[in-house]
């Protein structure tokens, strides 16, 4: 399966929900192919935001090596499944859509932890360093609960 993490920057919260997922599937011995975007362009080719690399590192996970990427057209074809972290980000990709086998790939990740709820995770951005570990947890939580509704775990 083919997943892609997508969020606002592509610096915070889907690298870290792309973290988690090529975590996990080593840990279970899963194959995934995994990769996360940004609806906007601000970050382009920066790693992730300093702050969730610091808290990723204390989870074991090390986000060193990504670089934030834009959401683009292509992405509907490369991958099979595409979750938005907000509402926002999922409308901005849905807009993006070309046809209904494009869109149906799109969903809010947290359904996969609390379905048909449409929560969002929230943007640890411009807030305290508490909000990054809350998010490095509720993703944790919304992986585990993506890999067991598809029968992996
Ligand atoms: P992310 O967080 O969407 O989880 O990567 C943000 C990163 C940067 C900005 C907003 C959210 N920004 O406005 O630059």
């Amino acid at each position: 399966m083919r997943v892609l993490m997508v969020c606002l920057g592509n610096i915070c919260r889907s690298p870290m929900a792309e973290g988690w997922l090529i975590h996990k599937a080593k840990q279970y011995g899963i194959a995934v192919v995994t990769d996360s975007a940004g609806t906007a362009s601000y970050h382009i080719g920066e790693k992730p935001d300093q702050r969730m690399r610091k808290h990723a590192l204390s989870y074991g996970i090390s986000l060193e090596n990504l670089r934030a990427r834009q959401f683009n057209v292509e992405d509907f074809d490369r991958f099979d499944v595409i979750f938005a972290m907000d509402k926002s980000n999922f409308q901005n990709i849905l807009k993006l859509a070309r046809n209904m086998h494009d869109k149906e790939k799109v969903k809010l990740y947290l359904n996969e932890l609390y379905p048909n709820t449409d929560k969002e995770v929230p943007d640890p951005y411009y807030g305290e360093a508490q909000g990054f570990d809350d998010v490095i947890q509720l993703l944790e939580l919304a992986t585990e609960a993506f890999l067991k509704n598809q029968k992996l775990i």
